[in-house]
């Protein structure tokens, strides 16, 4: 195998930024809602499959598409920006199956380039990030998947290699319905001979998005949006590039709707996807938000403060992990007591001694929070720890008195397409400096 990569240029981090929110609202006008990261990371991982030149839209403009681009270059796919909110991604044919450390270890989703690559041209090096990373977040479904299909994998000097003259088709049962082992497993089964079954998969709005990709490209899915996929492989040839609108960011959508919450008033939220976050809209009902959903997005007005409610995170349709912090945060305002449960990542409640700095009431045990809703929060200064904590702590900004000022803010870029403009179009006493 090659080694050999040519590096393209590694997305700067804007470090030093910090955000500062001095309360504000309530909240009104529109806001409209960007593409979802956690769809179009893996669209763009996709295109791996077929030459050609696939246009995607409404895609968000954040750090981690820029990296995945980085990464796409360093294999073989070139991608451009003709337009806001457009990439054009060019797949020539000439793929290295080899993914560089400096940018794999930035992403999570870089994961999603095995299933393609090793489709695509039977055999892969992918750097992998250092041994507690690795270990906090497996990938062992992906490999024991991949393994039932023909390939054989080794493991050394922090680097994944694995091979297979051409994958076969298998029948595969998960323990656990991962997002990541069945977007890597649909992927490389869209090449492999005969046909691949994938039972208790994960079935996100984000995997319907890459099954309707992957379909109009040519590849024969059955049963999408639902737990069992069936997928019978065909050859790279019957594959063709097409043009995508990535489905809407639920969980920046929900990010919306937690600040209109915590800071009162009526806002749009265009774009959203009310049928993708039916659940959560309950659970916010629930709080005494009121919610109205259409075609066009989803309109909410928040008058008085909100009552406590228990939430447990669960794989979809549950409550999504990533809007925890949010809840979270919107908990520590409302009127109660409110309980809630993380069953994907225990232990992941850093950001909660961000929120006590600001005079929050929440105490962790295991893999619950109780939190306590005190009437108002105090401001601080706070550190984003990752893109949903961050979020988190601009949402908790606005449900404080006086200045919040939150450092870290590259990782807030990562995910989220303007933040700071978008809150302040409706109303939000914030700035980025
Ligand atoms: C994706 C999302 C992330 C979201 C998560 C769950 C992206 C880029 N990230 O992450 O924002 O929080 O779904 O909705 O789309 N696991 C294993 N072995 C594996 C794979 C996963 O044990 O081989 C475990 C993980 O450690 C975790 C759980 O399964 O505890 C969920 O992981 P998974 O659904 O795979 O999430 P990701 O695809 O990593």
């Amino acid at each position: 195998m090659s080694t050999s990569v040519e590096h393209s240029p590694v997305v700067q981090r804007d470090d030093d930024a910090s955000i500062v929110v001095r309360g504000g609202g309530p909240l009104s006008g529109t806001v409209e809602v960007p593409g979802a990261k956690n769809s179009v990371l893996k669209l763009m991982a996709a295109t791996i499959l077929c030459d050609g030149a696939f246009e995607l839209t409404n895609v968000p403009d954040i750090a981690d598409v820029a990296i995945m681009g980085d990464l796409l270059a360093a294999i073989g796919v070139d991608m451009v920006r003709p337009a806001a909110g457009e990439v054009v991604l060019d797949n020539t044919g000439r793929i290295t199956p080899v993914a560089p450390f400096e940018l794999v270890e930035r992403i999570r989703a870089s994961i999603n380039v095995l299933g393609p690559l090793l489709a695509r041209c039977g055999e892969v090096r992918l750097s992998m990030p250092g041994g507690d990373d690795f270990g906090a977040r497996p990938i062992d479904m992906h490999v024991a998947g991949l393994e039932a299909m023909g390939a054989e994998f080794t493991f050394a000097d922090g680097d994944l290699e694995a091979r297979a003259d051409r994958l076969h088709g298998a029948d595969i049962t998960f323990d656990f319905p991962s997002v990541g082992a069945t977007e890597n497993l649909m992927t490389a089964a869209v090449l492999a001979d005969g046909v691949t079954t994938i039972d208790n998969a994960a079935r996100e709005p984000e995997i319907i998005d890459l099954c309707e990709f992957l379909v109009a490209m040519g590849a024969r899915i059955d049963g999408i949006g639902t737990s069992t996929l069936r997928i019978e492989g065909v050859t790279s040839a019957e594959l063709a590039p097409v043009r995508h609108r990535t489905v809407p960011d639920r969980i920046q959508a929900a990010t919306y709707l937690a600040a209109c919450c915590v800071a009162g008033g009526e806002i749009d939220v265009v774009g959203a996807r009310g049928d993708h976050m039916a659940m959560l809209l309950d659970r916010f009902g629930d709080m005494g938000l009121e919610l109205t959903t259409s075609d066009s997005g989803i309109h909410v007005a928040a008058r008085g403060r909100s009552r406590s409610i228990d939430v447990a995170t669960l794989p979809y349709p549950g409550i999504a992990t990533d809007y925890k912090p949010l809840i979270i945060t919107m908990l520590a305002v409302a009127d109660g007591v409110g309980i809630v449960t993380e069953n994907l990542y225990p232990g992941r409640f850093r950001y909660v001694e961000e929120l006590q700095r600001l005079g929050a009431d929440v105490r962790t045990s295991g893999h619950h929070a109780v939190v306590r809703g005190v009437a108002r929060l105090s401001g601080a200064p706070v550190r984003a720890h990752d893109i949903r904590a961050g979020a988190a702590m601009v949402v908790a900004g606005l449900a404080a008195e006086g200045e919040t000022r939150i450092s870290g803010v590259h990782h807030i870029d990562r995910g989220y397409d303007d933040l700071v403009g978008r809150l302040r179009s409706v109303g939000a006493a914030i700035d980025r400096t």
